[in-house]
């Protein structure tokens, strides 16, 4: 945790502590490639709220998301955004994730600033919290914003490795992934959660793995517990967050010091037009880098199975393929078994897409 103290000295791979527009308007212009932004939401909660059994939710009320007016927040909102426009190369790029109470206050202030709207990303979460009272529909969404810095900016756009990583169909806009619980929700010294909002993994390896190279800077200035810097070190990416919260920024720096960066063959993502070989799940199982019997936890934490001589898996007395029998455990329509299944390795948690990508480097 340090403080930057010369704006020509880019402090990568650091949490900076304090208020992320000042600490922004401190680092040399132009310098980072891809800014991943979580900002307070403005939530506006008025009281507690309850579930149905009268337990209390535990909403996000911290001061960080207190805000007197829409027009307090929108001033916020256009410095930071102003702040990070500055620190972009020219062709980088920003996402902004957000809830119905801010992203179209943020949509509106990112065009204004300049910023040139390339998509917005619907990340619709397979097991949402219930609406307890009942008088709305459950808010199962969040809304992702991507952004280059200006119009005909040439930022990255991974098409055919995100295209792979749904095994060969072109990624849409709306993503099907569990909100961060199980094993991946950290926790402090009394067991609770060590932040309201830490966002899944999952969410930041596709915006990563798409948006960016190895070697890219990613600055994210709402940093909490370092989901970003987690995820960018795992991929290869260097990483600056920015945080204001003394307890925040222990559990972030605890968190991306246990994490292990992929080796440089597992980095490499499809960048050509022909498709990746296919690489069958078996495969995996025929060459030892799985062996029968052995567990597989879903990326929430949530399910197990077992690896069958075959290739199949068995979880929960459902046997079938990887995608099938993730599919079923999450009572979902379908599932890109090859994100949602991890192995342990020396107490890691590796996604099986890492083998897969392997093999085909393998091929290639
Ligand atoms: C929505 S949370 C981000 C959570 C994060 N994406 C994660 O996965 O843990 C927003 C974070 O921004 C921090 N924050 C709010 N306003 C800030 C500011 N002006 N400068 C720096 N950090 C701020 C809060 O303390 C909070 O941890």
């Amino acid at each position: 945790m340090t403080k930057p103290n010369s704006a020509d000295a880019l402090p990568i791979n650091t949490i900076l502590e304090g208020d992320c527009i000042d600490v922004m308007n401190g680092l040399p212009a132009a310098s980072v490639d891809l800014i991943f932004a979580d900002p307070p939401y403005n939530l506006q909660l008025k009281g507690d709220l309850h579930r149905p059994d009268n337990s209390r939710v535990d909403a996000v009320d911290d001061d960080w998301d207190q805000f007197s007016s829409f027009s307090a927040y929108d001033q916020f909102t256009r410095d930071w955004l102003k702040a990070a426009r500055r620190l972009l190369k020219p062709d980088g790029a920003i996402w902004v994730i957000g809830s119905y109470h801010n992203i179209f206050r943020v949509g509106a202030a990112l065009q204004d600033a300049g910023y040139w709207i390339l998509n917005d990303v619907v990340w619709r979460k397979s097991n949402p919290m219930p609406n307890f009272r009942g008088k709305r529909f459950t808010n199962a969404h969040e809304t992702m914003i991507w952004a280059s810095k200006s119009e005909g900016a040439k930022y990255t756009f991974n098409y055919e490795a995100l295209k792979a990583l749904n095994e060969g169909i072109q990624m849409r806009s709306d993503w099907v992934l569990p909100i961060c619980n199980g094993g991946e929700r950290l926790k402090d010294e009394d067991g609770e959660k060590a932040h309201p909002t830490q966002k899944p993994q999952a969410l930041l390896h596709r915006v990563l793995v798409g948006s960016t190279k190895p070697g890219n800077i990613v600055l994210d200035p709402f940093f909490g517990t370092g989901t970003t810097g987690a995820v960018a070190k795992m991929l290869g990416r260097d990483w600056i967050g920015i945080e204001r919260e003394d307890k925040y920024r222990t559990v972030a720096e605890k968190r991306i010091a246990a994490v292990r960066r992929l080796d440089k063959s597992s980095l490499e993502v499809t960048a050509s037009k022909r498709a990746e070989p296919r690489v069958p799940f078996g495969q995996l199982v025929e060459r030892g880098m799985l062996r029968p019997g052995e567990e597989l936890h879903s990326m929430n934490g949530r399910h197990k199975a077992k690896v069958r001589a075959d290739g199949t898996l068995i979880g929960n007395d459902i046997k079938g393929s990887i995608h099938q029998v993730g599919a079923h455990l999450e009572g979902a329509p379908s599932c890109n078994g090859w994100t949602y299944w991890c192995f342990k390795r020396d107490g890691k948690t590796v996604p099986i897409d890492v083998l897969r990508q392997q093999i085909r480097s393998e091929l290639d």
